[in-house]
């Protein structure tokens, strides 16, 4: 058989390109570039992601180098104009791409003199493509992270939503995946929650590294020319502008963070999407898919597979290898810019894509999926997940615990021996095994009566569980009103 098989998708083509080109960074270079060159060198895919950025970026920038007297009014009408024009060209997927195009920047300022005419060639005043392009990534990291932790707030509120609906649906707690000590279905979500919790926090604290405007570090080392990057600063919205040119247009820090960030994230959705796996199969049974969230089998009628979970599982490794990526870009680097740092903004784009959509389905998965709170009282009701509450029993009548785990431990091997549930030895079996055993020994074995004992603070108690979702509430209130703020501080493209 010939052609059965073929690799996976094929990657989108760069624009198609005459070859050969001249170009506005043309400088001292003679003659034209070669086409393999360019095919390999342009960044147009990628820039795509923040092309409406760097319109804002020029925008800005312009309004600078007007109220510093480079731009005449006129100029910068013209180039307002243009830049808008250019706006409605790309959002609506109309802009006449050039062969010459390398990037987005080379790109608008090429339309831009097509569109103006003169003004267009002192748009890149005091202003290099390094300190561009760093500007660009970080307007779109900044409204990247804020809409990812959003989307991270929208499956919390999921998650404490079903919390609350199963705040008394017993549930066996697991170490190694062996049944450990009872708990709630509630308490289990609210875990959970937490860990969003630090992902909310991991991308605010990146954010306010990214809330930095690195325009007018020029190519490394600033400009003659009497630019007002504070001003630039102001107007995009940004809190600060960075400190060191050479680090200025080096630095992809911003966007290692927000990847790392994606990480742990989507780490915490796949380990999550794996306890769905596992609590879907009949051997659990804890949790059945909806039909509109299941998959079939080609082959076999009766399947009905959680493949959601198993690629939300798996994403995670994706995002790890972006991490791996963009890691391996920037280790070593020399300062200032290098060409090498155009490679860290695909896996970038890939981690915060993959992340987001993971987080999608997880809030609109979780939002449908049915618990099945009889198949898990029912594993959580084995006595078996009280022997730590009989040994702490035994320490409360002065039996020092070491001694105690021994004597439960033999309790359960007797019990396993006889063909009995631990809930089944009688007293005077546990009274053979230490005289401290006492009549409300029997009584511990009620799984809820097991909750009440735990009302110590982070545990599962009913009461402390009660609170905790007060608390999760409070968490989830806070992330919104703070995102919805930051949010509001940017500046509309
Ligand atoms: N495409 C480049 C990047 O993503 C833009 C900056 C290019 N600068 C340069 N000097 N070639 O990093």
């Amino acid at each position: 058989m010939t052609g059965v098989v073929r690799g996976g998708a094929r990657p989108p083509s760069p624009p198609r390109r005459a070859g050969g080109t001249a170009k506005a960074w043309q400088g001292r270079l003679q003659g034209r570039t070669a086409a393999g060159l360019e095919a390999y060198t342009h960044s147009l895919t990628q820039d795509r992601a923040y092309q409406l950025d760097d319109l804002q970026g020029s925008r800005a920038h312009a309004q600078m180098l007007r109220a510093i007297g480079v731009l005449a009014a006129a100029e910068l009408r013209a180039i307002e104009q243009g830049l808008e024009r250019i706006r409605s060209e790309l959002a609506e997927d109309r802009f006449p791409f050039a062969a010459a195009d390398e990037d987005i920047h080379m790109a608008v300022e090429r339309r831009l003199t097509e569109l103006v005419g003169t003004p267009a060639a002192k748009l890149h005043t005091g202003r290099s493509r390094n300190d561009q392009v760093a500007l660009d990534l970080r307007l779109h990291a900044r409204r990247g992270q804020v809409d990812l932790a959003q989307r991270v707030v929208a499956v919390q509120v999921v998650l404490l939503h079903r919390a609350r609906e199963h705040r008394r649906t017993l549930l066996p707690g697991y170490t190694h995946l062996q049944r450990a000590q009872p708990t709630t279905l509630a308490h289990h979500l609210l875990a959970y929650v937490e860990m969003l919790q630090r992902d909310v926090e991991r991308l605010l604290d990146a954010h306010r590294r990214t809330d930095v405007s690195p325009l007018g570090a020029g190519a490394l080392g600033a400009t003659t020319l009497p630019i007002d990057r504070e001003a630039v600063a102001r107007r995009l919205g940004f809190a600060q502008i960075t400190a060191n040119s050479l680090d200025a247009v080096a630095d992809r820090d911003f966007l290692l963070e927000t990847v790392a960030a994606c990480v742990l994230c989507s780490g915490h959705c796949s380990r999550l999407a794996e306890e769905m796996v596992i609590w879907s199969t009949s051997e659990f049974g804890f949790v059945e898919l909806p039909d509109a969230w299941a998959t079939g089998s080609s082959l076999m009628p009766q399947k009905k597979n959680p493949d959601v979970f198993e690629l939300l599982r798996a994403r995670a490794g994706r995002v790890l290898g972006d991490l791996v990526a963009c890691g391996t870009v920037v280790k070593g680097l020399p300062l200032s810019y290098n060409r090498d740092l155009q490679e860290v903004t695909p896996p970038y784009l890939d981690a915060l894509t993959v992340t987001g959509s993971g987080l999608e389905m997880l809030r609109e998965v979780l939002a449908a999926v049915r618990f099945v709170p009889e198949r898990m009282r029912e594993a959580a009701a084995d006595p078996q997940l009280l022997a730590t509450d009989v040994a702490e029993h035994l320490v409360r009548k002065g039996v020092p615990f070491r001694e105690a785990h021994a004597i439960v431990g033999r309790a359960v091997r007797a019990a396993l021996h006889r063909g009995v549930t631990l809930a089944e030895l009688d007293l005077a079996s546990w009274q053979r095994l230490h005289p401290a055993a006492e009549a409300d020994l029997l009584d511990l074995f009620d799984p809820e009566g097991a909750l009440r004992r735990r009302e110590l603070p982070g545990g599962p108690g009913p009461r402390t569980v009660g609170r905790a979702l007060q608390r999760a509430d409070l968490l989830v209130r806070r992330n919104a009103r703070q995102l919805e703020l930051l949010r509001g501080r940017l500046p509309d493209r």
